[in-house]
């Protein structure tokens, strides 16, 4: 076999551009690892990139295969992989400068692959990597979140929000959210102690100091979080580098961070999943072939959680 069903873009565009196509297969190099791919999700740097946003920043020679979430099998392995074998259920946030995971296989570096948690199927474990490294990283990399201490979660009940919602909680944190009135049992149930209604009240004027803000929607709503964070405080944004006149005239510290793959903390983050205390939340489930309704849904901006495409039953 030598092709195989991807969607790739050959310009950059709309929905429209997203072409399900024959493709070859991905050629590995000495350190990869072959994945059949079972499930890969949808994150909005997919539709980012897509529409050409992030050309200046990832400079891509085109045609391109979108999606840098994967759950799935090991298929072949580099001669200079010792750490998997064939047949291993695997999860992985990959390069985002390779080819991506809509696609039947990927070919990963072996390094950026951890063993998949054991309690979900594919398509719940494909739905966690780059959502929850980038709560992982902003929560307790940067933020150094600690138990007693109280955190702002922006759009907590979206793809990356509806992890660090879990994570805070699960470290002993009390944890802020905002979501629209029709999220705000399931944030409860996560383990939010308070949710705000961004769509009827100014979180600034309701939510009591905090030592951390977790920024996922940029713009007003990281200029006005400066307001709730006490002195000593973080603001750590997913979206925009926080403004230093900002921090320094309130007291606290920015952060921006642009994940990187990080086989390690998946590796915890499976074991956390696999214990009960994090569960991936998947909003809908689509082939390869709605690749463009997905996307759609995603730009929506009102995702619950995760998309996730399932590829192979
Ligand atoms: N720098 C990085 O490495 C990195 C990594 C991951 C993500 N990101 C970025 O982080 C952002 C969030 O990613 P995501 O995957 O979590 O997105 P997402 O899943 O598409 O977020 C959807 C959520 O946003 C909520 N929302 C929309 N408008 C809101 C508002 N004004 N206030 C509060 N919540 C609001 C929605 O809640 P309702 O339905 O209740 O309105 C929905 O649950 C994206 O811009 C993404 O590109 C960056």
């Amino acid at each position: 076999m030598t092709t195989m069903k991807a969607v790739r873009i050959h310009a950059y565009g709309g929905p429209e551009v997203l072409v399900y196509e024959d493709t070859p297969l991905p050629a590995i190099a000495d350190d990869d690892v072959l994945i059949r791919v079972y499930a890969a999700a949808v994150n909005p740097v997919d539709w980012k990139i897509r529409a050409g946003h992030l050309q200046e920043f990832l400079p891509y020679t085109l045609p391109l295969t979108l999606g840098w979430d994967v759950s799935g099998v090991v298929e072949s392995i580099g001669a200079d992989v010792t750490s998997f074998k064939l047949g291993d259920e695997v999860y992985a946030r990959p390069n985002i400068a390779r080819d991506g995971a809509y696609a039947e296989y990927i070919a990963v570096k072996a390094s950026e692959v951890a063993v998949k948690p054991k309690t979900v199927d594919h398509v719940h474990a494909a739905a966690v990597p780059l959502a929850a490294i980038t709560a992982w990283h902003c929560l307790f990399e940067s933020a150094q979140l600690a138990a007693g201490q109280r955190v702002l979660i922006h759009a907590a009940a979206g793809g990356v929000g509806s992890y660090a919602v879990q994570f805070a909680h699960w470290k002993g944190a009390e944890v802020i959210g905002t979501a629209s009135a029709r999220n705000h049992d399931f944030l409860v149930e996560l383990g939010a102690n308070q949710v705000i209604d961004y769509q009827t009240t100014q979180f600034e004027d309701v939510v009591e100091p905090v030592d951390v803000v977790f920024d996922t929607m940029g713009g007003d709503v990281q200029e006005r979080s400066w307001q709730v964070l006490k002195p000593g405080g973080i603001l750590v944004s997913v979206v925009s580098p926080p403004s230093e006149a900002q921090a320094s005239a309130h007291h606290c510290r920015g952060a921006y961070v642009f994940i990187q793959p990080r086989a390690d903390w998946l590796a915890e983050i499976a074991q956390l999943i696999d214990a009960g205390q994090v569960k991936p939340i998947v909003d809908a489930v689509l082939p390869l072939s709605q690749a463009a309704e997905a996307h759609q849904m995603s730009e929506s901006g009102h995702t619950r959680g995760k998309i996730v495409f399932q590829v192979k039953p």
